[in-house]
């Protein structure tokens, strides 16, 4: 199957790129290392969760969402929105193979790709001229080294496991009863689900920069002076901040009230941990039965991707151009939902690289 298309990952932007593909009658194989697709969404996502962007940035390629859909659509009902893409496009991944390598051989001109059945332990080869990356900006949770933390002696987790963010999680471990403080080393903006729906439709209408006095300004009414918790705004803007750094805003599910109230703790960057004992940057010490690290995720595409050179991704298994650059590589290399702009993101990025696998193959058949 030289002529066709390894998709690497079957979460929503795997999906989509096999979609589009089918679409088009391109052949694809579509490798995924966990027993079903959409894994993140499945097995990891709070049942509680609904989507954090309004339905209109939350369809994939193809399949806009239905009129009677909820604005903010409730897990269960995303997921079987993409089990209903999956029959429709006739979407058929193989599961339980993870991708370990994969290498371009100038002389085929095309891609080697290395994998393992994590199940069976069988290991196997595909060959394709063009390969997609869709394994996600998520792939693995960063756990900061923090001196003494081997030592404590309650639980540690990671917020991958519950799929969410740090706010959502301390408003979640209050409402269980539990005493909550959360850790905030650096500023950041607060939004509700509203305001950022309502900056993502302004934009496409109003200069960012306007767009952003207007997110400020609301915010301002909204939560006032937040600075006295210990919340601080960035000097750039929220949409300007996710546009230069791909910071989004922090979504606030009722949170920011129960740090108002007292509820909440916000306590600063922890610096040491001494059995139950954790100290912070100013000094405090207090004492914790459990840490939930929201501290972020990275790609893990470079632990397999070898023969890149860094023309697709950099260092961080990131693109290394700025979108709207960023979905292509060299020899038949694209890369699907690694530009931060979420499902959105991802369902422009699957059109653009199939029509660009497409315009390629056409070229080729007339070039004979
Ligand atoms: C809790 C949560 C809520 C979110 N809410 C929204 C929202 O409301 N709106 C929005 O637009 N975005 C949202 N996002 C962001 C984003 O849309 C999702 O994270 C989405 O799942 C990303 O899809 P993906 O396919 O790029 O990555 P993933 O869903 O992470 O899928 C990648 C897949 O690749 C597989 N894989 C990885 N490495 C390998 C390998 N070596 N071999 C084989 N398979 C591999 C993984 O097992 C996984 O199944 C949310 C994210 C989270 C975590
Ligand atoms: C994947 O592996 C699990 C066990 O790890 C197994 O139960 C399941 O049947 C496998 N699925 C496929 C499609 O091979
Ligand atoms: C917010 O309050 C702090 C003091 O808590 C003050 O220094 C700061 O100037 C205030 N910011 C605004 C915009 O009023």
């Amino acid at each position: 199957m030289k002529k066709g298309v390894v998709i690497v990952g079957a979460g929503p932007a795997g999906l989509a790129i096999a979609a589009c593909l089918n679409v088009l009658s391109i052949p694809n194989i579509h490798l995924e290392k966990e027993d079903c697709y959409a894994h993140l969404w499945k097995k990891k996502a709070y049942d509680r969760l609904s989507l954090h962007l309004a339905k209109e940035f939350c369809a994939l390629p193809h399949m806009p969402h239905a009129d009677s859909t909820p604005t903010y659509i409730p897990k269960n009902q995303f997921v079987e929105y993409l089990d209903e893409y999956v029959v429709r496009f006739n979407v058929n991944p193989i599961f339980n193979v993870s991708v370990e390598c994969a290498m371009y051989d100038e002389c085929s001109k095309s891609w080697s790709v290395k994998t393992r059945n994590l199940a069976t332990g069988e290991e196997n080869e595909y060959k394709a001229q063009f390969l997609v990356v869709a394994t996600g900006e998520n792939a693995q949770g960063i756990i900061p080294d923090i001196p003494g933390l081997k030592s404590f002696d309650g639980d540690v987790i990671h917020s991958s496991r519950y799929s969410n963010s740090g706010m959502e999680i301390a408003y979640d471990l209050t409402n269980f009863g539990a005493k909550t403080s959360i850790s905030i080393r650096s500023p950041f903006h607060v939004m509700t689900k509203g305001f950022i729906r309502l900056g993502m439709t302004l934009v496409q209408y109003l200069p960012l920069k306007l767009v952003d006095k207007i997110l400020i300004a609301l915010n301002c009414i909204y939560y006032g002076n937040l600075s006295r918790y210990g919340i601080l705004r960035p000097e750039i803007g929220p949409l300007a901040l996710k546009a230069l750094k791909g910071r989004s805003a922090v979504i606030d599910v009722g949170t920011v009230n129960k740090i108002k109230s007292g509820e909440i703790q916000v306590v600063k960057e922890p610096v040491m941990v001494n059995g139950n004992q954790v100290t912070f940057k100013d000094g405090e010490t207090h004492h914790f039965d459990g840490i939930v690290f929201a501290t972020g995720y990275r790609s893990t595409a470079k632990n397999w991707l070898k023969d890149d050179k860094g023309w697709l991704l950099n260092e961080d298994g990131l693109p290394r151009e700025k979108f709207p650059n960023h979905w292509k590589g060299k020899n038949g290399l694209y890369c699907v939902g690694l530009s931060k702009r979420g499902l959105f993101g991802i369902a422009k990025d699957a059109e653009i690289t199939a029509q660009d696998i497409a315009k390629t193959l056409s070229t080729e058949r007339l070039n004979g």
